[in-house]
């Protein structure tokens, strides 16, 4: 059932193409993006005027990606919380705000909670949710499925990029109703969308590579990850990927904060990952980060560098290489993440973990 392989988690990192094509399928229908389950009203999405994202873990990570494409693509102001966090403080909601909760499960008890919350503030809540009939769609004003599959492993893969394919969507439906882009222009976003499955089968290739490179990692202490634009979240996952099936010390940091601190971490050997943009689609941040990759080789670091195909200018500083395919900056979540899931798994197999059931952790989180 594991498909032939060795645990569930690589199965279901393989399974990614064919989650993010269901995720797609049937949500841009004569022209226009459509959600699921809406019971909200067209002029209720028109009339937004800020979204909270809420989630946790992983999703909230996909959350932080979220924020990125809203707010280029729609002009709205958009903020990403923890959903624990969320109704503790007393955040500023009324009808025309949108709250986008994000539960691969439905059950998380934070997000639940944090959906309740902001319904008795009137605010407007759009679920992201992989598991259908779960208990936050059942409770929101419109929904959004991400036919990822189940997901049996306990760290989330597939479910995640899925939802990072749903808060495109989220995103476009949102321009879409507000006329920040023209039907033309939403359409050409969604045929980006739909070469992704593709994008992420061709990461895959890599998987022997990384898997062996995993393994020359194993007896690391810890591991540090960077990136800068939406890389910063993918930094965050692959550090949270390695913590819960590795146990080991792992932070991912935006890149531009190193000298503010964390810079003081780096040592001799000490594996550092940066995730970098295509210099093509994205020169400026991609100039940034070459000269952070400078600073912490300078520095003894072992560089371990996330790049788009062809980008030459970074392989000098490159200690360990792992191509991926050139994409819009906006989408390299998709091919970027894939890697740092299969790095993290095989770290954990080869210190002897059970990856796919991690200490201490559950699948769904059903208390605060
Ligand atoms: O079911 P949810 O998406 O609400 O779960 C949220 C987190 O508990 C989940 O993403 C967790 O962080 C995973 N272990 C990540 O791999």
């Amino acid at each position: 059932e594991k498909g032939g392989h060795e645990y569930f988690m690589l199965k279901e990192i393989e399974e990614q193409p064919e989650a993010l094509a269901n995720t797609l399928r049937g949500h841009f229908v004569n022209g226009r993006i459509v959600l699921d389950e809406q019971r909200m009203s067209d002029q209720d999405l028109r009339d937004v005027d800020k979204v909270f994202v809420i989630a946790c873990g992983s999703s909230y990570h996909a959350g932080l990606v979220a924020k990125y494409a809203i707010e280029h693509w729609c002009r709205l102001p958009v903020e990403v919380e923890l959903a624990s966090e969320f109704r503790y403080r007393d955040p500023v909601l009324d009808r025309d705000t949108l709250v986008v909760a994000i539960s691969q499960s439905g059950e998380t008890a934070d997000t639940l909670e944090a959906v309740r919350h902001a319904r008795e503030q009137k605010a407007r809540v759009l679920a992201i949710c992989n598991t259908n009939g779960a208990q936050i769609p059942r409770e929101s004003d419109a929904v959004l499925y991400t036919h990822a599959g189940p997901e049996i492993g306990v760290a989330s893969t597939k479910a995640f990029l899925a939802q990072i394919v749903a808060n495109y969507l989220v995103g476009l439906a949102l321009a879409q109703a507000r006329g920040t882009k023209y039907p033309d222009e939403v359409a050409r976003e969604f045929a980006e969308l739909e070469a992704m499955p593709e994008a992420v089968s061709r990461v895959l290739t890599t998987v022997e590579r990384v898997r062996a490179l995993g393994r020359e990692l194993a007896d690391s202490k810890a591991v540090l990850f960077l990136g800068r634009h939406v890389g910063f979240p993918v930094a965050l996952e692959g550090a949270l990927k390695l913590k819960e099936l590795a146990y080991m010390h792992a932070e991912g940091f935006a890149a531009g904060e190193l000298k503010h601190g964390p810079i003081a971490l780096i040592e001799e050997g000490l594996p550092v990952v940066v995730v970098m943009p295509s210099p093509k689609d994205n020169p400026v941040v991609h100039t940034k980060l070459v000269s952070n990759i400078s600073e912490i080789q300078a520095r003894g670091a072992r560089t371990i560098v996330i790049a788009s195909e062809n980008d030459d200018i970074v392989r000098p500083f490159a200690d360990h290489l792992i191509e991926i395919p050139a994409v819009p900056t906006l989408l390299q979540p998709l091919v970027s993440t894939v890697p740092l899931q299969v790095l993290a798994a095989e770290i954990a197999r080869s210190r002897g973990y059970d990856v796919d059931k991690p200490r201490n952790l559950a699948k769904s989180v059903t208390v605060e």
